[in-house]
């Protein structure tokens, strides 16, 4: 029993190098150490052992199972390895090549301003109103004291709907829509399209944007407009812009003025961009005129307060840079995709 035991080791070894893989390996397995494996069987026997052989032959087994367990298990690994290894070989995946982009949208450059404007404002304690942008005559012109025979009533100038009804042309007619529904303080921007017949260039586009502001409340002065507007300025130009002051006239305010930063590319000293002035206009404003607000509901003997409208299309193209507003309204992704 000892010797065919003996022989079991050579044999067992041999087999288990030889197989060529982990199913020829469990095979080997099951033959020696399965149920009816051959060192299973040669253990049967040992029922008719001598009480001296018994424990001899029982290590001997025992140390045989042991051995044949790790040669198994080793060359077990070793058939994994290779298994891998020829699969990798097969399938060749580079998992580092780049996936499939789906294209992914962003804002539009204007609505990109519009939200820092909105930011800015709202920081300061504004909310934002809106308005329709087919609107009457009357909150168009009349309320915000547009004589008969201005020039903005112009049919060349104005799209006219039906009688009476024009697409805004300003987004100012929020101011006494908002004014007449709510009591001061009053402190809104209105953001929106507006529409003027122009033929589309360079810098005119029939549909362009404003932002309106309205604030309305005891003590309001010019002073506090420049401070509102200095704050835009430095909010959207850098900390070191500077405001400029020019009196001007619009029916609706008064006094008016046309309102410059000082040029965000060369910072005042004159650039082609400026036209060599330093300064660039960027909006109108001024104190809102008693008949304005009386139309609004509002006493000016009680209340004082500050407009002004500011165009987002231009303020877009300064700041990224833009020389033709019609690339805003194309919708063309090579020109989109760049912001
Ligand atoms: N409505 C003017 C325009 O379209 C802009 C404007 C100027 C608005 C002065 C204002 C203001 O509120 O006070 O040119």
């Amino acid at each position: 029993m000892k010797d065919q035991l003996e022989a079991l080791r050579p044999q067992a070894a041999a087999r288990i190098s030889e197989a060529a893989d982990t199913a020829a390996l469990d095979a080997v397995r099951v033959a020696y150490l399965g149920k009816k494996g051959a060192l299973t069987a040669i253990l049967k026997q040992m029922g008719g052992l001598s009480a001296e052989e018994r424990p001899v032959i029982g290590q001997l087994a025992n140390e045989l199972r042991g051995s044949l367990e790790a040669m198994l298990q080793e060359r077990g690994e070793q058939l994994k390895a290779e298994e891998v290894a020829a699969r990798l070989g097969r399938e060749t995946l580079d998992i580092t090549m780049p996936g499939t982009a789906r294209p992914l949208g962003h804002k539009h450059p204007l609505t990109i301003v519009l939200d820092e404007v909105k930011e800015i404002f709202l920081g300061m304690g504004f909310s934002v109103a809106t308005g329709p942008e087919v609107e009457n005559e009357y909150y168009n012109f009349t309320a915000l004291n547009i004589p008969e025979g201005h020039s903005a009533r112009d049919e060349q100038d104005t799209f006219y709907t039906t009688e009476g009804l024009v697409l805004r042309t300003a987004t100012s007619p929020v101011q006494v829509r908002y004014m007449e529904r709510h009591k001061p303080p009053i402190r809104i921007i209105a953001p929106g399209r507006v529409y003027r017949q122009d033929t589309p260039d360079a810098t005119h586009s029939p549909l362009f944007h404003q932002i309106e502001g309205l604030v309305v409340d005891e003590g309001v002065t010019m002073g506090h407009l420049k401070a509102t507007l200095d704050q835009l300025a430095k909010g959207l130009f850098g900390e070191s812009t500077r405001t400029r002051f020019r009196p001007h006239y619009f029916p609706f305010t008064e006094p008016s003025a046309e309102v410059d930063v000082s040029c965000f590319r060369c910072g005042g000293a004159g650039c082609p961009f400026c036209k060599g002035e330093g300064w660039v206009e960027i909006l109108g404003a001024g104190m809102v005129h008693p008949n304005v607000l009386r139309n609004g509901g509002i006493d000016p003997e009680k209340y004082s307060g500050f407009a002004f409208g500011v165009g987002l299309d231009r303020l877009t193209l300064a700041r990224f840079r833009i020389d033709d507003i019609r690339l805003l309204f194309e919708n063309d992704l090579r020109f989109l995709g760049q912001f």
